[in-house]
């Protein structure tokens, strides 16, 4: 599949719009819609209800984005938070050292009276034979040596902008978890193993952005400092290394559980000069993206390295003490951390799928009803009778105290349907004149209304008085096939 369908499909149903679109955009910022900001809370909550709430070894915190600087000199960031830049001294672009030579580049080529080329990232030119050493993007200017760039975004803290109140906003929520972790110990009375959980905001002046929301400046993120005893063995393992791998599959499983298929999954043990200066281990789930397999989330082993750095440079003490050793430890941390953006990224990248149903092309988002923006649309078949559209409207109003439910009655039946498949709406109700009978000619209403399921397309007549119990059940799990058993098809 192709990202510019999904950032088309995004754009025109109301998931995803470039950030100041009106006036040229702000690069690779994006606004979420109606329909994303749906997506994107349902993601944040069952990730925070799977991992947070239903686990008695968890609890969250919320944390300010801008933190006291030193935090940013203990974690490492102020020094090591740095990518090697290049600069273009002609049309002054910059991209990643690292990177210039996976970019496609462009040529003005001597060998055919200076006619300009794009080449493929790599290869050298087909006429002249020449390789790139100059800008990629322009073709002209020459690159300058690299330099560090740091990724934290600067800014002042009160109204004089001095250095002494340099402060940033945060390129990771994980050190509010560490800085926060005897506040947290002493006021829950925690014992280990136990975790800290967050999702917030975070911001990286990323040199080479893009790939729509799969890498941008200001982006989500959902964290987990899971806090472990290094003394302690686990099934005979040493405690940090079982828990990392309890991480792993929980993580993966989670991620299977709400709709990404196996065959588009996969871990990734990070190489040991590739890993961060503060981990042990760390292995990524990566994701078939659009862009091909890409970090869709990292679980590192961070050992004690954050909790011992800010000990040291705030002189205050972040040990927990072992009642049954009777000695101060500082415990190790296995951290898995997603980022939201990439998850919704692959949910709708998983879900999308082009269909025929009788001759025609249908699009559907088959997202997991839990993720799915909307929950059920309620649809009158005919808009001209007041009496269906009133029973429409209640039916909405019944639902939505539970729910996201939307009517719509703006075209014929099919268009309407497959606007909600093509949105991942898991249920329509219709309301018909069989629902509400025809008093002129003297005909009773069965009080039924059509539940139509999005994958099957199957439709069965439900008392109306039953809905709420009906979509609870299948909403909070309960198979189509079980409930639809019970029910009448509707006709035709
Ligand atoms: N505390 C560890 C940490 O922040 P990371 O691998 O840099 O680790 C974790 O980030 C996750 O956050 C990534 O796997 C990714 O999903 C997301 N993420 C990181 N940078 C991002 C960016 N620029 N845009 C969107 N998501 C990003």
């Amino acid at each position: 599949m192709n990202m510019d369908v999904l950032v088309s499909l995004s754009k025109r149903r109301g998931f995803v719009f470039q950030s100041s679109e009106i006036y040229g955009g702000t690069g690779s910022c994006w606004d979420y819609g109606p329909l994303g900001v749906e997506l994107k809370n349902n993601i944040k909550r069952v990730w925070w209800r799977d991992f947070v709430q239903a686990r008695a070894d968890m609890v969250g915190i919320d944390a300010s984005i801008l933190m006291h600087p030193t935090v940013w000199k203990a974690s490492g960031h102020l020094d090591h938070f740095t990518d090697p830049m290049v600069d273009c001294r002609e049309c002054r672009r910059r991209f990643r050292d690292d990177q210039v030579d996976a970019l496609a580049w462009t040529h003005y080529c001597a060998a055919t009276k200076g006619n300009k080329f794009t080449i493929p990232a790599g290869e050298p030119c087909g006429h002249c034979g020449q390789r790139r050493t100059l800008c990629p993007e322009c073709g002209k200017g020459e690159l300058t040596a690299p330099r560090q760039f740091n990724l934290m975004f600067k800014t002042f803290m009160g109204p004089v902008e001095e250095d002494a109140a340099v402060t940033y906003l945060r390129p990771e929520t994980a050190q509010a978890m560490f800085v926060n972790f005897d506040n947290v110990l002493q006021s829950m009375r925690l014992k280990l193993p136990f975790g800290i959980a967050q999702a917030g905001r975070s911001f990286r002046n990323e040199i080479t952005p893009g790939n729509f929301i799969f890498r941008t400046r200001e982006f989500e993120q959902m964290e987990i400092e899971f806090f472990v005893n290094p003394n302690d063995r686990v099934e005979g393992r040493p405690a940090d290394e079982y828990w990392h791998d309890r991480w792993i599959e929980d993580c993966m499983a989670w991620f299977k559980r709400y709709g990404l298929r196996e065959e588009n999954l996969r871990l990734r043990e990070h190489a040991r000069d590739e890993l961060a200066h503060y981990a042990k281990r760390t292995v990524d789930i990566e994701y078939n993206f659009p862009i091909g397999w890409s970090e869709l989330m990292g679980i590192a082993n961070r050992t004690d390295f954050d909790l011992k750095q800010h000990a040291k440079w705030s002189g205050k003490s972040l040990t927990y003490f072992d009642e049954e050793r009777k000695e101060h430890v500082v415990p190790f941390v296995v951290e898995p951390a997603a980022g939201v953006d990439r998850a919704l990224l692959a949910f709708m990248a998983d879900a999308y799928r082009e269909e025929e149903v009788r001759g025609e092309k249908r699009v559907v988002l088959r997202l997991h009803p839990e993720l799915a923006p909307l929950k059920v649309a309620v649809l009158p078949l005919l808009k001209k009778r007041d009496d269906i559209v009133r029973a429409a409207h209640e039916i909405r109003a019944t639902l939505a105290r539970q729910w996201r439910v939307v009517y719509d009655d703006t075209a014929a039946i099919g268009r309407l349907y497959r606007r909600q498949d093509e949105v991942g709406t898991p249920y329509c109700v219709t309301v018909d004149v069989q629902t509400i009978g025809d008093a002129e000619r003297g005909e009773r209403g069965d009080g039924r209304a059509t539940i139509r399921e999005r994958d099957s397309m199957e439709q069965i007549r439900v008392p109306i008085p039953e809905m709420p119990a009906v979509f609870r059940e299948l909403l909070d799990g309960g198979a189509w096939q079980q409930v639809a058993g019970r029910y009448p098809p509707a006709r035709g």
